[in-house]
C-alpha cells in the first residue's frame, strides 16, 4: 500500500511527480505529497485527500526544481492529515524521506533517537527514516541510508532526497515494491512501472536491499556492503494506453469489458488444438510432477476465490488432492509441506506480503512452488520457481475483475497439463477441454452484451443494506467472488453460502424482500438448486438466478433471470463470473460509490 515515485532529469520535476501519483492512486487515496529540492533547499507540499487537492495546492504553491519525491498514502500508523502525510523530514528538514510499508521497531527506534536529542511531530513509524539517516549521516547521503537501514526492522521501499546532496535521489527497498525506470538524461523511481511508462518502458527491479543511486550521470545500484551490482535492465511490453480508461466512465468497467481479449490472450500459444499444452516459463520436470502427492494453493482475496475454483479443477481433471488457504492464514499455522509438495501461489500484483511470506514459507520447507501472476518483475515472479503469467495487462480498479478470469484460465491450463502428465484424461478429453476454452472469449463478449438486465436489478435493488449469495460446487467459488466484489465497491453487507449450508443457518436471516443471488450452472446440483431457491421464495426472498441457456423453467420462481452461454461444468466460472462483476459495478455506480477507489481499500496489500 503506498505509491512512491521519484523523478531526476532536466525538466520539472512537479508535474512529473503529480502524474506519476496518479497512476499510483490506486495503491492509496488517503494523503499525498511531494519533496522537491528547489536551489538546492528542500520544498514540501502535502495534504489529506486525494491527488487532486494536491495538485491544487501545488498549483497555488509551485515548486521549481528537476529533482524530487513524492507519496500517496494508505494510513497505517497515524490518521490521514496533513501532518502524517509524506515526505517525511528530520528535524532540520534537510533530509526528506517517502516510504511505503511498516516499520515494526520504530517505537524502539524513536526511544533511541529522542534520548540523542531527536524530536518528532507525526504519529507516523515513517518519520525514524529521515532522523535515522540523519543520525549516521557523516558526508555520504549513501552511507547514511545504508546505516539506517541496517538498524529497521520490517518492510519498505524508499526514496531520499537531502540538501546536503542535492545532485542524486537514494532508493533502496526490502518487502515492498521498487522499480527504477531509466530514461534518457532521466531516471525515476516507482512503486511500479504505470508511473513511469509515459516516459520510459527500461526498468531495473530492486531486489531486497539493494540501494539505488540516482544521478545525471545515470543509476548505479549497490549492495548493502556498497559494492556495484551489475543488474538487467527489462523492457516492459505494457504500454502507457494500457493503463488509461479508454473512453470508460471507470477502470472497472473497461477492464471487465477487456475480460474476452485478456481470456484469448491468457491462452495464446498455451492453448493450441492438436498440440500438447504449452508452459513455457515452467520448467518442472515429469519426474517431479508424478512424485507431487498434494497441492496447496495459497493466495488473498479474489486470488483467493481463484484458487478455490483451482481446487475443484485440478482434483476432477489431474486427481491430485488439492489444499486451499488464505496466504495470511497459511503463515502462520504449520502446514505439511515437504519435497513432494507442490504450491500454487496466486497473486495479481505479485507483491502482497502474506502471499510472499507463505511462498517463502513453502521453498524454506523444500516444496516447489508456482507463481500465477500479472505482473512481470514482480517480487513472487522472482522468487517463485516458476512463473505462469496471465496476459490481462494492468489492472488499475482495486476490485480486481480481468485478472481473476485469467487467473482461472491459467488454473484450467495447468490443471490439463497436469492431467496429461498423469494419464488421468485421454487426449480426447483434453481435446475437447481446450476446444470449449477457446470458445470462452466469445462466450464473455455474449454476456458483456446482454448487461440490461443487470442493470435494471442493481437499479431497483442497490438500496439494500445486505444481499446473499448462494451456489454449489464451482459455483460456490463464484458466489464467494461476488459477494466480495459487491462488498469492497457498493459497500452492502453480502455473504456467500453453499446452497446446502442454507438450511444450517442462514435461513434465518431471509424475509420479505432480502435478495438473494443464486448461481445455477451446475448441472449435477441444478435440481438441487431449485430447491433452495424455493426455500428463499417461499420465505419471500427476492431472486436474480444466473444459469445456462436453455435452463428457462427457472424464469417461473425467480424475480430475474440471466442466462450464461453453454460450455462445460468446470468452465463456468470464467463467464459466469462476468455478469455478477456487472452487478456490482451497477450496485456501486447507482449509489454514487467511487468505484476504483473503494474507502479504506489499496490494491496492492504491501503489509501484513
Ligand atoms: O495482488 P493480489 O492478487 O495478490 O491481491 C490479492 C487481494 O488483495 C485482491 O484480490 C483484493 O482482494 C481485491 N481488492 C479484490 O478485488
Amino acid at each position: 500500500m503506498c505509491g512512491i515515485v521519484g523523478y531526476f532529469g532536466n525538466r520539472r520535476a512537479d508535474s512529473i511527480l503529480l502524474q506519476g501519483l496518479e497512476k499510483l492512486e490506486y495503491r492509496g487515496y488517503d494523503s499525498a505529497g511531494v519533496s522537491i529540492l528547489d536551489n538546492d533547499s528542500l520544498k514540501i507540499v502535502k495534504c489529506k485527500g486525494r491527488i487532486k487537492n494536491l495538485r491544487d495546492k501545488l498549483s497555488k504553491n509551485p515548486l521549481n526544481g528537476t529533482i524530487g519525491i513524492g507519496h500517496t498514502r494508505w494510513a497505517t500508523h497515524g490518521e490521514p492529515s496533513d501532518l502524517n502525510a509524506h515526505p517525511h523530514t528530520n528535524e532540520k528538514a534537510t533530509i526528506s524521506v517517502v516510504h511505503n510499508g511498516i516499520i515494526e521497531n520504530y517505537i524502539h527506534l524513536k526511544e533511541w533517537l529522542c534520548s540523542h536529542g531527536y524530536n518528532f511531530s507525526t504519529d507516523t513509524d515513517t518519520e525514524v527514516i529521515p532522523n535515522l539517516i540523519d543520525y549516521y549521516y557523516n558526508g555520504s547521503i549513501i552511507e547514511a541510508v545504508i546505516k539506517a537501514t541496517q538498524k529497521m526492522e520490517g518492510s519498505y521501499a524508499i526514496g531520499v532526497i537531502s540538501s546536503y546532496e542535492p545532485d542524486k535521489i537514494v532508493a533502496v527497498r526490502k518487502d515492498s515494491p521498487l522499480i527504477i525506470g531509466a530514461g534518457k538524461e532521466e531516471a525515476f523511481i516507482a512503486s511500479d512501472v504505470t508511473a513511469v511508462l509515459n516516459y520510459t518502458r527500461d526498468v531495473y527491479y530492486l531486489d531486497d536491499k539493494e540501494f539505488a543511486i540516482i544521478t545525471k550521470e545515470g543509476v548505479e545500484i549497490l549492495s548493502e556492503e556498497g559494492e556495484t551490482i551489475e543488474k538487467e535492465l527489462s523492457h516492459v511490453t505494457w504500454n502507457a494506453e494500457a493503463a488509461e480508461k479508454g473512453g470508460y466512465k471507470h477502470f472497472m468497467l473497461k477492464e471487465i469489458h477487456e475480460q474476452p481479449k485478456v481470456i484469448r490472450d491468457t491462452m495464446t500459444s498455451r492453448i493450441v488444438l492438436g498440440e500438447d499444452i504449452n508452459l513455457d516459463g515452467i520448467t518442472i520436470s515429469n519426474d517431479e510432477i508424478n512424485n507431487i502427492n498434494k497441492i496447496y494453493i495459497v493466495a488473498c482475496g479474489t486470488a483467493y476465490h481463484a484458487g478455490i475454483v483451482g481446487k475443484y479443477v485440478i482434483e476432477k481433471l489431474a486427481k491430485i488432492p488439492v489444499e486451499v488457504d488464505v496466504a495470511s492464514e497459511f503463515r502462520y499455522r504449520e502446514p505439511m509441506i515437504n519435497e513432494n509438495t507442490l504450491m500454487i501461489v496466486i497473486s495479481q500484483s505479485g507483491e502482497t506480503a502474506d502471499t510472499l511470506a507463505a511462498l517463502r514459507l513453502a521453498k524454506k520447507n523444500g516444496a516447489r512452488v508456482i507463481a500465477i501472476t500479472n505482473v512481470m518483475g514482480s517480487t513472487i515472479s522472482r522468487e517463485a520457481n516458476d512463473v505462469f503469467y496471465t496476459w490481462a495487462g494492468p489492472e488499475i480498479a482495486v476490485a480486481s475483475t480481468k485478472a481473476y478470469v485469467t487467473q482461472l484460465i491459467a488454473i484450467d491450463t495447468i490443471a490439463l497439463y497436469l492431467a496429461k502428465l498423469k494419464n488421468s484424461l485421454s487426449d480426447a478429453e483434453i481435446e475437447e477441454i481446450k476446444e470449449e476454452m477457446l470458445k470462452l472469449p466469445e462466450k464473455a463478449e455474449k454476456i458483456l452484451e446482454s448487461k440490461e438486465v443487470i442493470q435494471k436489478f442493481a437499479a431497483e435493488n442497490y438500496m439494500h443494506k445486505d444481499m446473499f449469495f448462494l451456489g454449489r460446487g464451482l459455483d460456490y467459488a463464484v458466489a464467494m467472488e461476488g459477494s466480495l466484489k459487491l462488498k469492497e465497491i457498493s459497500y452492502i453487507h453480502s455473504e456467500a453460502y453453499p446452497g446446502g449450508e442454507l438450511k444450517h443457518g442462514p435461513i434465518a436471516l431471509i424475509e420479505d424482500g432480502t435478495v438473494v443471488i443464486v448461481l445455477a450452472t451446475q448441472e449435477k446440483v441444478f435440481d438441487k438448486m431449485v430447491s433452495n431457491i424455493k426455500e428463499v421464495v417461499t420465505r419471500g426472498g427476492k431472486i436474480l438466478a444466473f444459469a445456462p441457456e436453455g435452463h428457462t423453467e427457472i424464469e417461473k420462481s425467480v424475480h430475474s433471470a440471466l442466462y450464461i452461454p453453454e460450455t462445460l461444468p468446470i468452465l463456468y466460472p470464467v463467464i459466469s463470473v462476468i455478469p455478477l462483476q456487472l452487478l456490482s459495478y451497477y450496485m456501486a455506480t447507482a449509489k454514487g460509490c467511487d468505484v476504483d477507489k473503494p474507502r479504506n481499500l489499496a490494491k496492492s496489500v504491501t503489509v501484513e
